[in-house]
């Protein structure tokens, strides 16, 4: 049985699909402080298997614990957790709370519970601004925003954690741009409010939810001036964590990156999506926002060697359509 935090959310929810696919047990965690129960209910629907949830925060020790015994889990895929870049500038202690001392219940819990194999979600925010290109693992760590501040300690104490007791198995996952949805179109991403990240933002300029996209600099020393970034299919991520699960039957802590390897620009992205969709995506470029880097994109090496021959197949053209058949099937998410 692998207990899933925050497995009704956009990450989570798809690898729920592909842990019942590889014929996994699921029970999820999650308090739906930024989710719907919807996916859950969808994800069982794709499968046409069940899987168990329990409505709760990673933050109550007793109770994880309980779930941990009571249901006999053997891991742990660890997403619960907040994750606006944006909020977390405002409202710091929040980011705190829920992503370093949720992690630190989480992590005590599964301690009392024997349970020592977790594969947590990093993000390539870890790397700050990049010394160089692309980013291997062993690029310093050194993030600029409180979000990224959170998931380096959490990294920290797994490090330290496994220094402590080598019979836990660690699996530090350091995720790209993760974009699309899965192939039926009944799950996907649905952010709450006006969406900060580009992909969910173009999608519902495709839709008619909005007017156009602001596209943030276009004097980037990039081929077309705007933004790169490494977008790998939410089902190839989903996928390199059932890989993950496999690889950690042995005791380790390795931190490892999900990308594809490859970066597009805004408006590479825009028109790939227009290609997908049939719809315009209007937009204007608008000064540069706040904290952005030029470029980002990952080296795969480490992940194909670790994760057992992984690697992301979905190209740029899959992303968008299936973001596309999501988006259009559900114009206003789930509860619309
Ligand atoms: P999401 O918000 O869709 O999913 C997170 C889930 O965790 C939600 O269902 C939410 O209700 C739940 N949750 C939050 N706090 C909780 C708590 N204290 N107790 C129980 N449940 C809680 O986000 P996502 O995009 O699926 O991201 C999953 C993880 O991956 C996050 O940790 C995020 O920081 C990380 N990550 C995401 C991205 C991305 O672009 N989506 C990139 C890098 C890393
Ligand atoms: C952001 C977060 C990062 C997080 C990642 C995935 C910031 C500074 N960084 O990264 O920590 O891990 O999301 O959740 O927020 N863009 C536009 N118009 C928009 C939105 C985005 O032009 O309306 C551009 C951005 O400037 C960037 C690219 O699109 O060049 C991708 O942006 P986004 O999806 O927000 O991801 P990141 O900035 O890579």
């Amino acid at each position: 049985m692998i207990l899933v935090t925050g497995g009704a959310g956009y990450i989570g929810s798809h690898t729920c699909v592909e842990l019942l696919n590889a014929g996994k047990d699921v029970v999820v965690l999650d308090n739906f402080s930024n989710s719907s129960r919807t996916s859950l209910e969808r994800v069982q629907q794709i499968c046409r298997k069940r899987l168990a949830v329990v409505d709760g925060d990673i933050r109550d020790q007793t109770m994880v614990e309980k779930v941990l015994n009571e249901f006999g889990c053997t891991a742990v895929i660890h997403f619960a957790g907040l994750k606006s870049v944006f909020d977390s500038v405002t409202s710091p202690l929040d980011y705190y709370d829920n992503n370093v001392i949720g992690t630190h219940r989480l992590l005590r819990a599964m301690q009392a519970s024997h349970v020592k194999r977790i594969i947590f979600s990093s993000s390539a925010t870890v790397y700050g601004d990049p010394k160089f290109l692309p980013y291997t693992e062993d690029h310093p760590l050194k993030p600029v925003n409180p979000y990224g501040q959170t998931k380096f300690v959490v990294e920290e104490m797994l490090r330290d954690l496994s220094a402590s007791d080598s019979t836990w198995s660690i699996g530090i996952l350091r995720y790209f741009n993760p974009i699309g949805a899965h192939e039926s179109g009944l799950i996907g991403e649905d952010p709450k409010g006006v969406p900060n990240n580009l992909l969910p933002f173009v999608a519902q300029v495709a839709v008619g939810r909005r007017d156009r996209l602001n596209v943030f600099g276009g004097d980037y020393d990039t081929p077309d001036g705007t933004g790169v970034r490494d977008y790998i299919h939410v089902v190839d991520l989903a996928q390199g964590h059932v890989a993950a699960l496999a690889s950690l039957e042995q005791p380790a802590c390795i931190a490892v990156n999900l990308g594809t390897g490859r970066g597009y620009s805004v408006l590479e992205v825009v028109k790939a999506f227009e290609n997908a969709s049939g719809k315009p995506v209007p937009y204007e470029i608008r000064p540069r926002r706040s904290g952005d880097i030029a470029s980002c994109y990952a080296a795969t090496d480490r992940a194909e060697k670790y994760l057992g021959g992984w690697r992301a197949k979905r190209n740029l053209e899959t992303m968008c359509k299936d973001h596309w058949r999501w988006q259009s099937q559900n114009p206003n998410g789930y509860d619309g």
